[in-house]
């Protein structure tokens, strides 16, 4: 049943965040707030297409700004896309940035605000990391129409060169404000839904049994997973439910806030390789590795894994610790399959030649760092083997 207090509030951190239905009719007024005189409308042509776009580009113009839209971010963003946001920027002497969409879109902004404020490449922020600062307040909101990616609160990007696929991140990256409207994401389709829903329950579970201890982490973590458990079949069956699109979207929300205290574990630590590699979609990555990265946890998550299955109803009440904890994995593997997603790396396109390259990528990432129990180089490729 959906929660009857989940109807409009605001949020102060870690950015400023407009919760609930028709919140996006104060986008102007969060412009206005932002001192912006001239905006950039980000989004993908699927939203122009169904005629969002253009409704909120109006609410823009309605509030007396001049608006330049970009429509043309593809479903993984490349350099290229990044650039061409950054030019039409720059050409267009526009000093804010909206970004309409799901995490694509809202990475390819982030990426032209790290163009617009570094004044460098993508791969050398890749090879040197971040160490500026903007030279001016970056007049950036996030209007997300999926959840899930966590993007329009964290401030991380994920981003993809000719070379390689990797996450920046600075402080500098997180939206001056986010506005959460479920509205947005109601004609997100099921199939994509259950992606992005996978994704919040993989955010979650990374969340509680990340090895940084953080018990608001563990609170928000836990909150995330209970919502997202109750919801997320509902939002895809139906995605006009309004009720559903909330509580996912506040799982999405919650769980990101637990990134921020407490990062995430090997299941994220392994999956950027394969995207990486393969080509493939986040969510399809992450349904495949989570069972093995989870089994291979069971020596030191096993009892945070049995009391996530309880939480959620997905053990009996006599259950011991380790039948919990499998019961958890066994209830998201059917949760994965029914949603129709693969559950073999070679039907992503990954070949074993691969598997070194991926186990050695797979160590370079901060979650694989925070995984509960230590995995190394031949953990990594061993999980990989059996995942072929
Ligand atoms: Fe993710």
């Amino acid at each position: 049943m959906a929660d009857p207090a989940l109807s409009r509030f605001g949020i102060g951190r870690p950015n400023p965040a407009l919760f609930g239905p028709g919140r996006i009719a104060q986008l102007g007024e969060g412009l206005r707030g932002l001192g912006a005189r001239r905006v950039l409308l980000a989004s993908d042509a699927g939203l122009r297409a169904a005629g969002l776009v253009d409704r909120v580009a109006d609410l823009i113009k309605g509030a007396d700004f001049p608006v330049e839209v970009f429509a043309g971010v593809p479903p993984s963003p490349r350099e290229a896309e990044v650039e061409a946001i950054h030019a039409l920027w720059q050409d267009s002497g526009c000093d804010a940035i909206v970004a309409l969409g799901g995490g694509s879109t809202i990475d390819a902004v982030k990426g032209a605000c790290l163009r617009h404020f570094t004044g460098r490449s993508l791969d050398s922020l890749f090879d040197d990391g971040i160490q500026e600062t903007p030279r001016q307040p970056l007049r950036f909101v996030a209007a997300p129409t999926t959840s899930g990616t966590g993007s329009e609160t964290t401030l991380g990007a994920v981003l993809k060169t000719p070379r390689r696929k990797l996450v920046l991140r600075s402080e500098h990256l997180r939206p001056a404000l986010t506005i959460l409207g479920p509205e947005l994401v109601a004609s997100h389709p099921p199939r994509a839904t259950a992606a992005t829903g996978l994704d919040v329950l993989m955010h979650a579970i990374g969340v509680l049994t990340s090895n940084r201890p953080h018990p608001i982490g563990d609170m928000v973590g836990a909150e995330s997973m209970r919502r997202a458990c109750a919801h997320l079949v509902l939002a895809v069956a139906n995605g006009q439910d309004l009720a559903a699109r909330s509580e996912v979207m506040l799982a999405s929300y919650l769980a990101d806030h637990g990134i921020t205290l407490k990062g995430l574990d090997a299941i994220h630590g392994l999956s950027t390789p394969v995207e990486s590699l393969a080509d493939c979609t986040h969510a399809d990555s992450l349904g495949v590795i989570f069972p093995h990265v989870m089994r291979f946890n069971m020596p030191a998550a096993a009892a945070r894994y049995a009391w996530i299955a309880h939480m959620i109803g997905a053990a009996e009440a006599g259950a011991t610790e380790d039948e919990a904890a499998l019961a958890l994995v066994a209830h998201l593997t059917a949760l994965r399959d029914r949603f129709g997603m693969p559950d073999r790396l070679s039907a992503l396109g990954v070949e074993r030649s691969m598997i070194p390259e991926l186990a050695r990528q797979a160590q370079l990432s901060a979650a694989t760092r925070g995984n509960p129990r230590p995995l190394d180089t031949a953990d990594a490729a061993a999980l990989y083997e059996r995942m072929i």
